[in-house]
């Protein structure tokens, strides 16, 4: 990694930069979707004043295809449903393989 890092640090903004889910974790993205960790925690771990649910440590296909059920709308609250339809589905990956590899709460 410390290798790659100038590289990257040097070509931000390439097409074929993957989207980081730390990032969209932590900051949300461009296209509306809040950060993640305002209701789940910058740690995944879910937070009861929120209603939210821990993410850390879930597999990154269950992450996935709650996502995708929320952004058709055939899950989840309205605020939640939005989130999901603001994520590419790159972003949407990104973000589950995220959580996926934070420890469990
Ligand atoms: C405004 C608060 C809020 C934000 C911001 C938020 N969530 Fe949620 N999320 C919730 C709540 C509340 C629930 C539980 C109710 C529901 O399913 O909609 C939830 C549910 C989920 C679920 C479903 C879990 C399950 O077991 O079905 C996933 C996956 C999820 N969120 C991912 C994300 C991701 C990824 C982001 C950031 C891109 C995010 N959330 C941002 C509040 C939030």
């Amino acid at each position: 990694m410390r290798v790659f890092l100038p590289v990257l640090v040097l070509l931000p903004g390439l097409a074929w930069a993957a989207p980081d889910g730390r990032d969209i974790v932590l900051h949300g993205n461009d296209n509306g979707a809040l950060p993640c960790a305002a209701c789940h925690g910058a740690n995944g771990a879910g937070n009861p004043a929120t209603g939210a649910p821990a993410l850390a440590g879930l597999p990154a296909g269950v992450i996935t295809a709650a996502l995708a059920d929320m952004a058709k709308g055939q899950n989840g609250t309205p605020t939640m449903q939005s989130i999901a339809a603001a994520l590419s589905p790159a972003e949407t990956a990104a973000v589950a393989a995220y959580f996926a590899g934070l420890p469990k709460p």
